[in-house]
């Protein structure tokens, strides 16, 4: 069959890339989907099990890093467009061990954008309908204050006047971060130096389904469900500003479309949230769902030793977005989250998969001496 289109979307057994790949598969059969991916730990082709064997889906198991085989693909599927989402994406991690951070965020991304180069150059079209489209991070701004802690006046956030705009000078402070804030760097550099059709957007915190339970929200909800404690690290003060996943996935397939080459587009909820907040919602929920008292797993809550540089308000102004493309979150947060504590308890089997073995040991070592 020929297709309309041949996009590779990298990253697609992971978090967000399940959730766009998902999306691309089933809203544009008429396109092939080519969802790189290397399988990290990350990485999980479970995430995926409903589309897998749809006629305009391939996976190919390779990793970003590897520039011979990213240009063999390039010319096996005559590729027009790239969403790139491969990438170390948890800040703890890149604590710990910041070389694989910089390795597959700032050099994968390099070779990706060289195997796109040299191939769409030796076409007669060159960039013509081409389009490389790299997924980044709002933590690439920095952090913002915490001028307004007490919120507003149902307590609830914007935690200070101040947002992240596309035009906020890059201040990274993480590891995790700064191989990020690197990696756009070469996508913009990428288009002013060579004409290639980019765009770059910075996302804020998002959650719902396949998430790896490293990062907060699964973090929490596994953990209640076994009586574990929940690990708040600092006084959970901290502000994150949530967005649900599928909408992410709904801007990301917005913008490859519609957005405008050589544009940076900021997606975020306004949605902010202390850490020590959304806690007690996840707590809440958790417990009303299985059932539990109120109140019954609030005693697994247990401060602990903060993030190294943690990064105390992430908020996301993401107007230009609504006002250019028209895009808006669907989701309220109090949909959005019963939706996701419902889904992780329903699939437990896909958490106990994960959970399971090298990935418990992993854990533990992580909160030893916290
Ligand atoms: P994730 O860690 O869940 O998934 C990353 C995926 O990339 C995994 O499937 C992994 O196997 C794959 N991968 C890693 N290294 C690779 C390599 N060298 N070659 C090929 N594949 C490789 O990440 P996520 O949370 O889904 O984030 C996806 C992207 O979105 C990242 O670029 C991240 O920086 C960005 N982002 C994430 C969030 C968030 O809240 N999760 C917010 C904004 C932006
Ligand atoms: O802002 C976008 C970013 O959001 C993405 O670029 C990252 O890939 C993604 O991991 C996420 O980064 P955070 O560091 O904000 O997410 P995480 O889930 O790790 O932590 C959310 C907040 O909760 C943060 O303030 C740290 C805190 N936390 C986290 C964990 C895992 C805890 O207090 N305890 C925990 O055990």
């Amino acid at each position: 069959m020929e297709f309309k289109r041949n996009i590779i979307i990298t990253g697609g057994a992971g978090f967000i890339g399940s959730h766009v790949v998902r999306l691309f598969v089933n809203k544009y059969p008429d396109y092939r989907i080519i969802n790189l991916d290397k399988l990290t730990y990350a990485g999980n082709l479970a995430n995926l099990v409903d589309i897998e064997n749809s006629p305009n889906y391939v996976f190919v198991k390779a990793d970003i890093c590897d520039y011979e085989k990213m240009t063999e693909l390039m010319n096996t599927y005559n590729v027009d467009g790239i969403i790139h989402l491969a990438a170390e994406s948890h800040v703890d991690r890149s604590i710990k061990d910041p070389f694989t951070f910089a390795r597959t965020n700032v050099m994968g991304t390099l070779s990706l954008l060289q195997a796109a180069k040299v191939y769409w150059e030796s076409l007669p079209e060159r960039y013509e309908g081409k389009r490389f489209y790299h997924i980044s991070t709002d933590e690439v701004y920095g952090a913002l204050s915490l001028t307004n802690p007490a919120g507003d006046e149902n307590g609830r956030g914007p935690y200070g006047p101040d947002f992240f705009f596309e035009t906020t000078k890059y201040n990274p402070h993480s590891p995790y971060s700064a191989s990020k804030a690197g990696s756009d760097h070469f996508v913009r550099a990428f288009h002013d130096t060579y004409g290639m059709p980019t765009i770059v957007t910075n996302c804020s915190n998002n959650y719902g389904p396949y998430q790896f339970p490293e990062k907060l929200i699964p973090l929490f909800i596994n953990n209640i469900r076994h009586r574990k404690p929940l690990p708040v690290y600092g006084k959970g003060e901290n502000v994150r500003d949530w967005l649900y996943v599928v909408d992410h996935a709904r801007a990301i397939d917005l913008i490859f479309h519609e957005g405008k080459v050589a544009e940076t587009y900021n997606i975020g909820g306004f949605n902010e949230w202390k850490n020590i907040d959304i806690i007690h919602v996840i707590i809440k929920t958790v417990d009303r769902l299985l059932g539990n008292p109120e109140g019954h797993s609030l005693d697994l809550i247990t401060y602990v030793t903060d993030r190294m540089g943690h990064d105390l308000r992430y908020a996301i102004d993401s107007n230009k977005l609504k006002n250019e493309l028209g895009w808006e979150p669907s989701l309220q947060f109090e949909e959005g989250i019963e939706k996701t504590v419902r889904w992780y308890l329903d699939n437990q089997e896909w958490m106990d998969n994960i959970t399971s073995g090298e990935y418990e040991k992993y854990y533990e070592s992580m909160y030893q001496g916290r």
